[in-house]
């Protein structure tokens, strides 16, 4: 029964405006919306916390399974915790971003947290989802499937206004954490085959929300 249902999966780089076009999409169709990225940033906090030493799977992906992660799904303010802690800036910082890859790369992590957002997909009916894996892992029956870029410079000048941070510093990091999400064997960055491919470079949020809205219409679907 898919009657009311619709799932959108944006999936793309840090800085491809995945998080901006996600949330106001969902605004505007009404629908829930899932950040996977908070949730892997949230277990990386608990990680960070525990003391395990991040190149110890094993471990890592034991303070994963132990963790009590929630995280809301409105699209105008969600919060994320952890072990009842509110982790919502936390996760945004730079031990988080820098450890957060690594967490990712866990498989055992990714199968936990593969399985929640599932469940959570299935609850909301309406839902769009941004993540690295969600067209291609997540939701492969997704109603639409998104994959936003930018160029290299595009991205680390909107990362770097977002975080007040130094353009070379960001555009560093963000190429070490690209390289890592896309290399790894769990799971990587992946374009589906079926995903519209939208380079958001020159564009707009305006326009890339306009364009999605647009194919949902053509799709019959939103
Ligand atoms: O979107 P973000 O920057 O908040 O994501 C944080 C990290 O989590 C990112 O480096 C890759 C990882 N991630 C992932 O592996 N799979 C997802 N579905 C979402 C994020």
């Amino acid at each position: 029964e898919r009657a009311g249902r619709c799932v959108v999966a944006v999936d793309g780089p840090s800085g491809s405006g995945k998080s901006t076009v996600s949330r106001r999409l969902a605004v505007g169709l009404g629908a829930r919306y899932l950040d996977t990225g908070a949730m892997y940033r949230a277990i990386t906090w608990a990680v960070l916390r525990s003391g395990v030493d991040l190149t110890d799977a094993e471990s890592v992906a034991k303070v994963a399974g132990e963790v009590d992660l929630r995280i809301g799904t409105d699209p105008q303010g969600y919060g994320v915790t952890a072990d009842g802690v509110n982790v919502d800036a936390e996760i945004r910082g730079p031990e988080v971003t820098g450890a957060v890859s690594a967490v990712a790369a866990v498989p055992a992590v990714r199968a936990l947290l593969v399985t929640r957002q599932q469940e959570m997909i299935t609850n909301a009916g309406r839902i769009v989802v941004e993540g690295r894996d969600i067209g291609s892992v997540v939701a492969p029956d997704a109603d639409l499937k998104v994959y936003l870029t930018a160029s290299e410079a595009a991205r680390a000048a909107r990362r770097s206004a977002e975080d007040a941070t130094d353009v070379a510093a960001t555009a560093a990091d963000l190429a070490r954490r690209d390289r890592l999400d896309s290399t790894r064997k769990a799971d990587p960055l992946t374009q589906a085959a079926d995903a519209v491919v939208l380079d958001t470079t020159e564009l707009g949020i305006d326009e890339v929300v306009g364009r999605l809205r647009g194919l949902l219409t053509d799709r019959g679907v939103a």
